[in-house]
């Protein structure tokens, strides 16, 4: 294909980038990036680069680029039927397929798939339902969300005020009255450094109850988290976490999210991170790992407690009042479809363990050493590096000094992307589950290169 000489002038002249410095960009201060194909774990940009994609996009290629089965699910449907609305019992193949398909796979206690088309929406649908199952029980109080400080559960209203994270509030008037935030579980970043990992995790049910209390337990309607901390820091929970979270929301009946659109799927080497961690929920929020993001789509797991009181619900006030044009759209059902095959397929899930585990070990083997490695982290196939000043004070770098984002250009230098998180400097590593131990190997070098080239 020809080159268009424009295709640069025009993007920062018309479009307008998410989660971008506007006017550094428009400037031409933030380099640009045209990406032009994919295969496995790589990327190409228009420049001819072949990049090694170790956050699989945004953690969510799960099975790898340039999957011919999806592609050609999403061609068929196309063709076949590109759009039909779900409202009123209708469907298609594609999506009453996939809700069966996710029930199989999903905890024995869930009930019912609701299809939306990204994390934010599914999220901000779960909210709706929490707050339209409390009005059906009689208990209009009950409306509060708690969610945690590093949480990241979308940047929508009520989903950008569940995100604990300042950027995502700052200057957008959030977070709402309806959410409250408490304690990060971040053993890491614990208050007391002669805290065990168990004693941290009682102290975060602690402050959970305490902010139950203080708030009062019948205006608290439900807890949000993720299994495992994302964009908050790639932070798997400390020892004992969510049994004890869970035993104080019991306590005061206040309902489970498992966000689960980074961890659903198989992210941790099993389909769910509720399965992983013990975790009851009465929502999931899916999104990402369903389709592998070959076609928008995401869902909110019903469990069977909720559903009867949806039902009752729709018997008392008519058909349920939410839905969109694209709910269940058929192109990402038949996405879905084919990546849930591809998964079992290609044995993926167990492979993401697997290999998830082996880039853990070659990256603590490359860096474990180093004078301003504080920790290296992970689950699955999420792997963290997080840095700071001095290690036996644990002291962190100042913001101002860029420590994350300079490595992570630094590696991208090298032709692999890792992503700099955007709170604290901490580089992320959520590969597709298909890396191979070369590739992780590739990936342990050359981060171990970029962290000397900055840090020394
Ligand atoms: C845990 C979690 N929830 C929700 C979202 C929001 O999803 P989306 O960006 O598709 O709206 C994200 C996105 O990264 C996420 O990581």
């Amino acid at each position: 294909m020809l080159k268009n000489d424009m295709l640069e002038q025009w993007d920062r002249e018309n479009f307008f980038h998410p989660s971008t410095h506007l006017a550094e960009f428009a400037r031409g201060n933030v380099p640009q990036r045209v990406i032009t194909g994919g295969q496995g774990c790589h990327i190409e940009d228009r420049e001819g680069n072949r990049l090694l994609d170790a956050f699989a996009g945004l953690y969510c290629v799960n099975v790898g680029y340039g999957r011919q089965e999806i592609a050609e699910a999403i061609a068929t449907q196309a063709r076949e039927l590109a759009y039909y609305h779900a409202y009123v019992g209708h469907g298609t193949e594609a999506s009453i397929t996939l809700a069966k398909m996710i029930l199989d796979r999903a905890p024995d206690h869930m009930s019912k798939v609701y299809f939306g088309m990204s994390g934010s929406d599914a999220n901000e649908t779960n909210i709706k339902l929490v707050w339209y199952y409390n009005n059906i029980l009689g208990r209009p109080e009950k409306k509060k969300i708690i969610s945690r400080w590093r949480g990241y559960h979308g940047s929508g209203l009520v989903t950008g005020s569940l995100t604990g994270l300042e950027l995502f509030h700052k200057k957008f008037d959030l977070p709402l009255s309806q959410v409250v935030h408490t304690e990060a579980p971040y053993y890491f970043r614990r208050p007391d450094l002669g805290m065990s990992e168990a004693q941290f995790s009682a102290h975060c049910a602690a402050e959970l109850e305490a902010l139950i209390v203080a708030q009062g337990p019948d205006t608290i309607a439900a807890f949000i988290g993720e299994p495992v901390l994302g964009t908050g820091g790639i932070v798997p929970p400390p020892e004992g976490y969510w049994a004890a979270i869970q035993a104080v929301l019991d306590k005061y009946d206040i309902l489970l999210i498992a966000d689960e659109v980074v961890t659903g799927f198989g992210r941790l080497g099993t389909m769910f991170g509720s399965e992983h961690y013990g975790l009851k929920p009465d929502l999931i929020t899916i999104a990402k790992g369903l389709t592998s993001a070959y076609a928008p789509l995401s869902g909110s797991i019903v469990s069977e407690k909720m559903w009867s009181v949806l039902e009752q619900g729709t018997d008392e006030n008519g058909p349920i009042g939410h839905g969109w044009t694209y709910s269940a759209h058929p192109i990402g059902a038949a996405a879905g479809v084919a990546n849930l095959r591809l998964l079992d397929d290609l044995d993926l899930v167990r492979k993401a363990g697997e290999n998830g585990a082996y880039l853990n070990k070659v990256m603590s083997q490359a860096l474990g050493d180093h004078a301003h490695v504080g920790e290296i982290r992970g689950a699955g196939m999420m792997c963290a590096i997080e840095f700071v000043k001095d290690r036996d004070s644990r002291t962190f770098f100042d913001a101002s000094e860029k420590v994350g984002p300079r490595i992570a250009a630094a590696l991208m230098e090298e032709n692999v992307i890792g992503r700099a998180m955007p709170q604290g400097d901490i580089l992320g590593f959520a590969p597709p589950f298909c890396l191979s131990t070369e590739e992780a190997d590739e990936v342990a070098d050359k981060t171990a290169r970029a962290v000397r080239k900055v840090l020394g």
